[in-house]
């Protein structure tokens, strides 16, 4: 059957009338709680929405309330300009319909009145605002311009990455030998059993600038021991001048019978240091607090942390023509194992890590400055502008079995300088001085969870008991100036949650035994810096002897029977002392 043709359309355009009539209705009732919806579930975007800035209901964190109702040319107008804002751009990537929901969701929030035509209406708004501004420029490029271009999002050093480290297995040797021993002396303390004691290196580069008027450093490095639980310094020894180097980290066996600190080179024919020699570590009888051994280990000793509950692995700054880049040594027999040479891992060793399975280095690209200097002079220059991009630095894991490089990870920022694995092994912290920023990484997938700024040139982090903040000590390394403060954020967003006055140079912070306390080192100022992990309060203050400059920090427990062990030192917790599964040493 034909029907005439205007019959046809009459009826199509009066049901189409009939329908837009429905179904209008109950689209701007829609259109209003999906906008409302839309809106919250952009305020609220994990892990980086507006919520983290302005709070959880609008009413201000570090930016200010929105509880006054923004327009969406409001917020357009703060994403072009506002420079703390553009990490929700790279974020949440808004159009016009995202701003316009927002603006409704903060309305609804704070109960202001919501008309049906305001989306149209700020959609006009919006179209205008973006005519009046300046179209996009199309400036010219030079061809280092556009070379630059070419590297510069991070994007393209994942996507570009190759393995800098050989394949295979990379074990060398460093043939370590005892140079010197000497007599132990008398004991210093007599340590009570069931108590806990914490061991600092200090050394004689604190900062006369920043301490007292007439400051007068002590003449060589010390061996401190103090009690964990009244914060007083017990003991001290000063070790003599021919035994002195610029101190780094503190290192302890795993029973807490030795103490390990940086020496000289070794000595030559007249006992004083031989220029040509080789680098040393210094054994100590924590005891005595006094030396027993001189160990050439082929670099000079920065940082080291107990391994597997057996061995020792440090990382070195110098090192001998045949020195490794970071070892594992022997505390029984006072020897180096085995370890990898730099060449190997296609970089400069900085600082190593480990969760005990796995070594993590922390790897710098060479060739910015002499051997280890690398990545702190290529950081300072950067800062400086004396250069406009590095090649990047990078996590290699390492396989102590096997010696092979599993996994590396590139960073997204300039030099790392410390790592914390958390007590699932599933993510690995990592603080970068040259960009002033904290990293988490996924290890399993090497995807970065968030990076966020913290102080200037951060250096130490340690994770609170429950893993729920990561406390940052903002050195100032690399900088150029000290830094004085402390960064707390969130593991879960990357969320800053404080800063807090410290000293000059905070170094390392450590999280105590007990689980309830921030330890933390300032080299400028030669002091101990304790907080209270809950409130944040600064709760104490240790000077060290002569404001001698702290590094390290590790604490000892003796048992019932008078029986000394490791629970604490840099890399982590030791003899089934845990706070973050629950197993903190009561104190
Ligand atoms: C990283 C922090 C941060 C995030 C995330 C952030 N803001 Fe802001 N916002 C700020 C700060 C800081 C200011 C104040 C700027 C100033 O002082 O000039 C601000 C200002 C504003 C203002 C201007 C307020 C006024 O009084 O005029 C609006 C509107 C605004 N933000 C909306 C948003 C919305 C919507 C989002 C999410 C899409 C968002 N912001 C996410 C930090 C943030």
């Amino acid at each position: 059957m034909r029907f005439p043709v205007y019959i046809t359309s009459t009826l199509f355009l009066s049901v189409f009338f009939l329908l837009e009539l429905i179904f209008n209705i109950a689209s701007s009732q829609d259109t209003m709680d999906d906008l409302v919806e839309r809106g919250r579930m952009l305020y609220h975007a994990e892990p980086v929405g507006c919520w983290v800035c302005h709070g959880e209901t609008a009413q201000g964190r570090v930016g200010p309330t929105l509880q006054f109702g923004p327009t969406p040319t409001d917020i357009f107008e703060q994403l072009e300009s506002n420079p703390t804002m553009s990490v929700i751009m790279t974020e949440l990537n808004l159009n016009d319909d995202d701003l316009i929901a927002l603006s409704i969701y903060l309305r609804s929030m704070a109960e202001l009145p919501l008309e049906d035509t305001m989306p149209a209406q700020w959609r006009e708004a919006l179209v205008q605002a973006k005519t009046t501004q300046a179209q996009e420029l199309v400036f010219s490029k030079t061809e280092r311009d556009v070379a630059v271009e070419a590297i510069e999002s991070f994007g393209s050093v994942i996507t570009s990455w190759e393995q800098r480290a050989n394949e295979g297995n990379l074990e060398s040797h460093y043939d370590s030998r005892i140079v010197a021993t000497f007599n132990p002396g008398t004991q210093k303390f007599k340590p009570q059993k069931n108590h806990t004691y914490f061991y600092e290196n200090i050394g004689t580069n604190s900062k006369p600038a920043v301490l007292h008027e007439g400051y007068v450093a002590p003449e060589s490095n010390q061996v401190v021991v103090g009690d964990a639980i009244t914060k007083e310094i017990i003991a001290s020894y000063q070790l003599p001048v021919n035994l002195r180097n610029a101190v780094h980290g503190t290192t302890m066996s795993p029973d807490g019978k030795f103490v390990y600190i940086v020496g000289p080179r070794e000595p030559g024919s007249d006992g004083n240091p031989d220029p040509g020699g080789s680098q040393t570590m210094l054994k100590v009888d924590a005891l005595t607090l006094q030396p027993v051994k001189q160990i050439t280990i082929g670099g000079r000793l920065h940082h080291g942390q107990i391994f597997q509950e057996k061995y020792l692995l440090l990382d070195v700054f110098a090192r001998d023509p045949d020195g490794l880049g970071l070892m594992l040594y022997d505390p029984e027999t006072d020897h180096v194992i085995s370890g990898i040479k730099d060449i190997d891992l296609g970089g400069m060793v900085y600082t190593v890590w480990t969760d005990h399975n796995h070594i993590y280095a922390l790897m710098e690209p060479a060739g910015y400055g002499p051997g280890r200097a690398t990545g702190g002079r290529g950081a300072g220059n950067l800062r400086r502008g004396a250069l406009v991009a590095m090649r990047p630095f990078w996590v290699a894991k390492i396989d102590p079995d096997n010696w092979e490089v599993i996994k590396e990870y590139p960073l997204p920022g300039y030099r790392g300088t410390w790592a914390v694995i958390d007590s699932g092994n599933k993510f690995i912290y990592i603080a970068m001085s040259g960009s002033s920023g904290l990293t988490k990484l996924n290890i399993e997938t090497g995807e970065i969870v968030w990076t966020r700024g913290t102080g200037g040139g951060p250096f130490g982090i340690t994770l609170s008991a429950d893993e729920s903040e990561i406390w940052v000590a903002s050195k100032g390394e690399n900088m150029g100036e000290f830094g004085r403060t402390i960064s707390v954020l969130d593991t879960e967003t990357g969320e800053f949650l404080a800063t807090l006055f410290a000293a000059y140079e905070m170094d390392h912070v450590l999280l105590s035994p007990n689980g309830k306390e921030m330890w933390a080192t300032s080299n400028g100022e030669g002091r101990i810096l304790v907080y209270d992990s809950e409130t944040r309060e600064l709760t104490k203050v240790i000077d060290m002897p002569q404001n001698g400059d702290a590094h390290g920090l590790v604490w000892v427990h003796y048992n019932e029977e008078g029986v000394s062990q490791v629970v604490r030192d840099q890399g982590g917790f030791h003899g089934n002392i845990n706070p973050a599964q629950n197993m903190p040493l009561e104190y």
